[in-house]
């Protein structure tokens, strides 16, 4: 390891999570050479700062860059640093505040007594839930589809909708299937609100904006059957909240009988051990944040004792993750 291996990893990963945005790793993913000149003229991208990125890219090989022609094509680490974009793009742009300010952040002084840690950390909601959306494409969905297979008619219940990618899929392939999405970020439902306009599902996906944590029984959630939710269970840590945020749960969706409660846990990693990607700045950031993070084990023995049992548990694709498969007791 050197210094500037270090510096210049740090330029790629922010040049990946750009590159995604101007939608260079889309043109890349579907085999194009891309012509750099003629793509800023045809995006209104300035050509030097494009060129740069497109260096950053082609010093990890991840794009090959011609400097003659001044054409990008796909590099040896393309396919693996493309599946994992989404991680790049939460990283550099939803958390960036952070890590601009992660030695600022750290300071006791900085957070007054009734501060959350979501309002000590800015964070853009919309570009976090559009990253967990897009490596929930990628290493999530093929493992949420083999274990949760919809019934006709069902209602479903998606915690912490985010953009609403996932209900959006399910309410295309389940014709008979309605959902409902709550999540407590007023800029994240209107993404998500903008995605089911688009997907022309309105009729079926009901969009709420409220906290989970302060969730009460509404007429709507009456004849939900599965609840899910991806990557906020541990947003409703320590222990004894989420405890009586899932105690709470049966209450708000009474005939609910199933939860899938899909998240990342704590590593427990030596420090010592070269970390899998994600998991690293998942828990950097959470700390940041102030929110602990559960272990797998911490959610176990929380799930013996809430009113729903664990009944399976699915590793996923992405590190020290899974689908914790719970039913609730009766
Ligand atoms: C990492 S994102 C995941 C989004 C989506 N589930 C997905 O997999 O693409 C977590 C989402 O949970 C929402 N969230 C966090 N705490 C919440 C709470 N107490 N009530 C409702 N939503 C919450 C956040 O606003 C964010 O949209």
């Amino acid at each position: 390891m050197t210094s500037a291996f270090l510096f210049n990893a740090t330029i790629a990963g922010a040049a990946v999570a750009a590159a995604f945005q101007l939608g260079l790793m889309e043109e890349l993913d579907r085999g194009n050479e891309v012509d750099i000149a003629s793509y800023c003229v045809q995006h209104d991208l300035h050509l030097g700062c494009t060129f740069q990125i497109a260096r950053a890219l082609q010093c990890f090989k991840i794009a090959v860059l011609d400097v003659e022609t001044l054409t990008l094509r796909q590099g040896t680490a393309f396919h693996e640093i493309n599946e994992d974009r989404g991680y790049f793009i939460w990283l550099a742009c939803g958390y960036g505040y952070a890590l601009q300010n992660l030695g600022r952040l750290a300071r006791n002084e900085n957070r007054s007594a009734d501060m959350d840690g979501r309002s000590l950390v800015k964070r853009d909601g919309q570009l976090v839930g559009m990253a967990a959306g897009e490596y929930g494409r990628r290493h999530v969905d093929q493992f949420f589809n083999s274990v949760f297979v919809p019934r006709n008619q069902q209602i479903i219940a998606d915690l912490g909708c985010g953009s609403a990618a996932r209900i959006i899929e399910i309410a295309q392939q389940n014709p008979h299937v309605k959902a409902i999405g709550v999540d407590c970020d007023s800029d994240v439902i209107k993404l998500a609100a903008r995605n089911v306009d688009a997907s022309g599902l309105g009729g079926r996906i009901e969009l709420v904006c409220d906290d989970v944590t302060q969730l009460r029984f509404h007429p709507k959630f009456e004849s939900v059957t599965t609840i899910f939710s991806f990557f906020m269970g541990h947003d409703l840590w320590p222990r004894r909240r989420c405890l009586a945020v899932l105690e709470n749960l049966r209450s708000c969706f009474p005939i609910a009988r199933r939860m899938l409660i899909c998240d990342t846990y704590r590593s427990d990693l030596e420090p010592s051990a070269v970390p899998p990607v994600f998991t690293l700045g998942f828990e950097l950031l959470h700390a940041v944040m102030r929110q602990d993070i559960p272990s797998c084990a911490e959610w176990m023995s929380l799930f013996g004792e809430s009113g729903w049992e664990c009944v399976d548990l699915h590793p996923i694709g992405i590190p020290y993750s899974a689908i914790f498969d719970l039913k609730r007791r009766m």
